[in-house]
Order: C-alpha cells, then structure tokens, then sequence
C-alpha cells in the first residue's frame, strides 16, 4: 500500500518524524510530499527543507521525498495515491484536518485519509514554535534533529 504525507516541513521535527516511521512500518511505500507554496514563503526553502528530510532519512527505499504545488488531489490523482496521511495533535487538529480531509474527498472521491495520533510527547511540537524558540537562541535540541538544528542555528545565527 502506498501512502503520502504531505506538508510544509519547514522544519522537519520530531513529530514529524514519529508520523513517518509509523508509516514506514505499516506501509510498503511512503511518499513525503513537501508543498510549495508561492504564496507563503517559509524559513526554509522548498529544496532545503527536502535536503534536511534526505539527510535524516539516508537511503530508505521505501521512502520518496518529492515536493508538490496545487491541490494535494490533483498531485495524488497523478500519482496514482488514494491515502493521505496526516497526524494528529490536538482537538485544534482534529477540527482543521477534519475540514482537510472532507475538501479533499468531495474534490476527489477515491482519497481517503488515515489519522494518527501522535505520540503525546509529540503533541506539543510544531515547526512554528520551533522556529521561534531557535529565533531566540533558546535549545531545540529535544523537538528536531541534529541536521535540523544545526540548519536553524545557520538561518539565525549564521556568521554571528
Ligand atoms: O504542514 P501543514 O502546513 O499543516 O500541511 C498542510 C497541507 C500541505 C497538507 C495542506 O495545506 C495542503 O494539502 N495544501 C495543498 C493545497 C490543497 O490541496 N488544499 C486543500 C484543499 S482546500
């Protein structure tokens, strides 16, 4: 069974993490889709931020990092993918994804989506924050890997 779990991943966290080796042990192929927003620029670009998930997952051919524009459906629909992944942190997710998912099936019928729920020591990180507290200079060590926290230090503190 082939899944994607798409998103921003700007940066790639623990949480992050914690969905996808979920999915690499139930799943035979797993594609992390990386969107490309022109209109929402984020810390990182769009090949860096899949350069920082390839460096953390080195060689695992089960899993394919790809970015994707447009609406998930349509890149799915070209794929030929029919199951969403997307993980779940909170009653403020549940609502959000809920929404997600129901757009994403009347646009496209075959799309399922499958939930998890993330680990609870998960479920309060978020790339978002993550990115503040490194904005600060504060340790961000327990939320992403080493690669990635290496990457924040470089945005913000780089040739300081
Ligand atoms: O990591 P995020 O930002 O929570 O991921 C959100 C994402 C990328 C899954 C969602 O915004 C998305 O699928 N965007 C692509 C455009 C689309 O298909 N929108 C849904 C129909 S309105």
């Amino acid at each position: 069974m082939k899944v994607i779990y798409p998103g921003s991943f700007d940066p790639l966290t623990y949480g992050h993490i914690d969905i996808i080796e979920r999915c690499l042990e139930r799943f035979d192929d797993v594609v992390v889709a990386v969107l490309n927003n022109q209109l929402k620029k984020g810390l990182f670009s769009v090949s860096e931020r899949i350069e920082l998930i390839k460096n953390h997952y080195k060689n695992n051919s089960k899993l394919k990092i790809v970015s994707f524009e447009g609406l998930l459906v349509d890149f799915c629909k070209r794929e030929q993918i029919q199951i969403v992944v997307r993980g779940i942190r909170n009653i403020q997710d549940f609502e959000f994804e809920s929404q997600l998912a129901r757009l994403n099936k009347a646009l496209y019928h075959d799309m399922e989506t499958f939930f998890l729920f993330s680990e609870s020591e998960f479920s309060y990180v978020s790339s978002s924050f993550i990115k503040d507290i490194a904005s600060f200079g504060g340790d961000v060590s327990k939320f992403v890997p080493q690669n990635v926290e290496k990457a924040l230090e470089n945005k913000y503190r780089g040739g300081k």
